[in-house]
């Protein structure tokens, strides 16, 4: 195991999990360097990005990892898109995916990606919800494109980190 850095204050890692098209890359992109692209390309193999900011005088290093690396998250964000009503279907099976490998104590974030595209909704955000409570998962919906929530998502983690 490498350690990154010793001089931070915490060092936590989040992984983004969920079907293939719903914009995790972009949103690590948004998270990490505040990019976006419209054709991104899928992803092959693991991705992986940092990020360093500073809270309440702490240095803490996120280390966000897109679908590999489950096994040591603290954080998953388990995401679908709000349009494609199978990719919301598929958060289930990721889940029981997450929970069998995952550590016990993660903390899991439901996220409906692509809220910009509200006109071609097919998942409310009251299904969301509903899952979301009856799973004990925190949930939100997120634009990659628009810039948000995408920083609300991830830095939730600190409330739950430490
Ligand atoms: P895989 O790597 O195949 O697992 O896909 P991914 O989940 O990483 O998806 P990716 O981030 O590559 O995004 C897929 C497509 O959705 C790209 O064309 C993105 O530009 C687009 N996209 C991502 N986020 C948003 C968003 O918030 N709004 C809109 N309108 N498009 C988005
Ligand atoms: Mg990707």
């Amino acid at each position: 195991q490498v350690n990154f850095n010793q001089k931070m204050d915490y060092v936590f890692k989040i992984v983004l999990i969920g079907d293939s098209a719903v914009g995790k890359s972009q949103l690590l992109a948004r998270f990490s360097r505040n990019k976006f692209s419209l054709d991104s390309k899928a992803t092959i193999g693991v991705e992986f990005q940092t990020k360093t900011f500073v809270i309440d005088y702490k240095t803490i290093k996120a280390q966000s990892w897109d679908t590999a690396g489950q096994n040591e998250a603290q954080w998953a964000m388990l995401v679908y898109d709000i349009t494609k009503r199978q990719s919301f279907d598929h958060i289930a099976k990721w889940l029981e995916e997450l929970r069998e490998h995952a550590d016990s104590n993660i903390v899991i974030m439901l996220v409906g990606n692509k809220s910009d595209l509200g006109t071609l909704r097919a998942v409310s955000s009251k299904d969301a919800k509903k899952f979301a409570q009856k799973e004990n998962l925190f949930s939100m919906e997120t634009s990659a494109l628009e810039s948000t929530n995408v920083e609300s998502a991830f830095f939730s983690v600190r409330t739950e980190i430490y």
